[in-house]
C-alpha cells in the first residue's frame, strides 16, 4: 500500500472513512440546507435521516416524488463494508484524474465534482452524495448490482434516477468495459451540475419511453409469433441508434471552450488515461458538430463504435447548450431516419464532416470496402458497418429518402464492381470469419 500511495502521491492515512456519527453529522445539515436550486422536503428528509442513522444501506433515493423499480438489479452500498484496498482504489483514480482533468475537463465538470465533493481520497457515502445531487438538479441515485438491460437504464433517467454500480475497480485498473463506481460517480456525477447534460440525459429516457410505447402498441396487435419477433427486433434497433447518440455526447463527448478542445463525457473522464488520449493526442479524430443539425444528429446515430478500447473517433460540439436541442421526438426520429440509411464506422470521415484534426486511424469509406474486398484484417466496427451498407445497397435503399439532403451522400462512391463481387461472395460469413482485431 505504501508504494501505491508513493506512486500516485497520496498521503495513506487521509485514505480513512469518516466515522458513523460525524457522517450522520454531515448528512443532518446537508438535508436542512434551502440555499440550494431543489431543497428537501423536510417530511421526506426526515425519513431519510432516520434511515441513514439506523445504519440502513442506501439502495434508491427517496427524495422526490418519483420511484423506479429496479427488480432483480436492485442493490445497495452497504457502506462500511468496502475495504481499505477499495478506499484506496478510489484515491488512486482522484489522483490521476486530478493529474489530467485540470488540463483536459471543461469548466463545469471541474465546478460539480466540488459542489459533489466526490473529489476526496474515500468512495462517496451515497446517503450524503444523494442528497447534494437531489438539491442541485432534483436527479438522484438507483443502485444497481450490475450493468442493467437499457430499457431499465433509460427509464430511471426519464424520472431522473441515475443507476450506480456500489464495485470499485481494482487499485490502478485505467479502464474497464463494466461501469464500476469510478465510472459512474467520478466520471457521470459531477456532469449532472452541467444543466444541458442533466437535460438531455433525460430527454435520452423519454425517447425511449416513446420507442416501448410504440413498441407495445405494435406487440399488442401483433397476431403472430414472427410478427411479435419482428417489432421487438425493429424496437431494438432504433434503441440502438438512439444509444449512439447517447454515447457520443454524453458518455464521449468534448466540447469547445476558449477555443480549446476539453472533455465532458462521463466514459472519458472516468479514465484519466483516455482524458489525455481524447483531448490532445494525434491518434484519434475530432469531428466538430453541432447536434441542432438534424444531418449532424444522424451522423452520430449512424456511426457505429467498438467499447474495448479507446475511441477512434471523437464528437466536438460548439456549446454545451446545444445539446438541448436534442429533444426525445429528435432522437425518435433520428434513429428511424438512420434504420433506413447506410452506416459509417467508427474510423471513418464522410463528406460534410467539419474535421478538427484527422486521426491517425482514419480510413476513407471506399478503403474499408476494399480492405474487405481483399480479404485483410478489419476490427469489427468496420466489419459490422461494410456489411451492413453493401446489404442495404443491393436490397435497395428506400427510395423515398433524398441521400443529399438527409445524409451525406457518399453511396455513389462505392465501385460498381465491389457491389457485384459482394452479391456474388458469401461476404457476410467470410468477412466475420476473417475478422480480428486490427490496430493501425
Ligand atoms: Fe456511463
Amino acid at each position: 500500500m505504501a508504494m501505491i500511495c508513493a506512486r500516485h502521491g497520496i498521503d495513506l492515512q487521509s485514505v480513512q472513512p469518516m466515522d458513523f456519527d460525524l457522517r450522520n453529522q454531515e448528512l443532518a445539515l446537508c438535508l436542512a440546507r434551502q440555499d440550494v436550486p431543489y431543497p428537501i422536503d423536510r417530511e421526506k428528509a426526515s425519513a431519510y435521516f432516520e434511515a441513514a442513522k439506523a445504519g440502513l444501506p442506501f439502495d434508491v433515493g427517496t427524495l422526490s416524488d418519483e420511484a423506479v423499480d429496479l427488480g432483480s438489479f436492485r442493490n445497495a452500498q452497504h457502506y462500511n463494508r468496502y475495504t481499505r484496498e477499495e478506499h484506496l482504489s478510489w484515491a488512486c483514480l482522484i489522483a490521476e484524474q486530478q493529474k489530467t482533468k485540470h488540463r483536459y475537463a471543461c469548466q463545469e465538470y471541474l465546478d460539480g465534482e466540488s459542489i459533489f465533493e466526490i473529489g476526496g481520497s474515500v468512495i462517496p457515502d451515497f446517503y450524503l452524495l444523494n442528497a447534494r445531487i437531489y438539491q442541485q438538479t432534483s436527479w438522484q441515485l438507483a443502485t444497481v448490482s450490475m450493468i442493467i438491460p437499457a430499457e431499465l437504464f433509460f427509464t430511471c433517467h426519464s424520472r431522473r434516477f441515475f443507476p450506480v454500480t456500489t464495485f470499485m475497480r481494482a487499485i490502478e485498473q485505467d479502464y474497464l468495459q463494466e461501469p464500476d463506481i469510478g465510472h459512474d460517480v467520478a466520471g457521470h456525477v459531477a456532469t449532472f451540475t452541467i444543466p444541458a447534460v442533466a437535460h438531455v440525459m433525460r430527454n435520452h429516457g423519454v425517447a425511449r419511453n416513446l420507442i416501448y410505447e410504440e413498441r407495445d402498441r405494435r406487440l399488442e396487435r401483433a397476431t403472430s409469433e414472427e410478427a411479435r419477433q419482428c417489432i421487438q427486433k425493429r424496437a431494438d434497433e432504433l434503441l440502438l441508434y438512439a444509444e449512439r447518440i447517447y454515447w457520443f455526447t454524453v458518455e464521449f463527448g468534448l466540447v469547445m471552450q476558449q477555443g480549446q478542445v476539453r472533455a465532458f463525457g462521463a466514459g472519458i473522464l472516468s479514465s484519466p488515461g483516455e482524458t489525455v488520449f481524447s483531448v490532445n493526442s494525434p491518434k484519434p479524430t475530432r469531428l466538430l458538430i453541432d447536434p441542432s443539425l438534424d444531418t449532424d444528429l444522424l451522423r452520430l446515430a449512424t456511426t457505429d463504435y467498438l467499447i474495448s478500447e479507446f475511441q477512434k473517433t471523437y464528437f466536438v460540439m460548439e456549446r454545451f447548450d446545444l445539446l438541448e436541442t436534442i429533444t426525445p421526438e429528435r432522437i425518435v426520429a433520428t434513429a428511424n431516419l438512420a434504420s433506413k440509411l447506410p452506416h459509417f464506422s467508427w474510423r471513418d470521415i464522410a463528406p460534410g464532416d467539419r474535421v478538427l484534426n484527422v486521426g491517425e486511424s482514419a480510413i476513407s469509406t471506399n478503403e474499408k470496402y476494399l480492405r474487405l474486398m481483399s480479404n485483410q484484417l478489419c476490427d469489427d466496427c468496420l466489419t459490422r458497418a461494410s456489411i451492413r451498407n453493401l446489404r442495404l445497397i443491393v436490397h435497395g435503399l428506400d427510395p423515398s429518402i433524398d441521400l443529399q439532403t438527409t445524409w451525406r451522400g457518399p453511396i455513389a462512391a462505392i465501385p460498381e464492381g465491389l457491389i457485384a463481387w459482394f452479391r456474388d461472395e458469401d461476404a457476410s460469413h467470410r468477412f466475420l470469419q476473417a475478422t480480428k482485431p486490427l490496430s493501425f
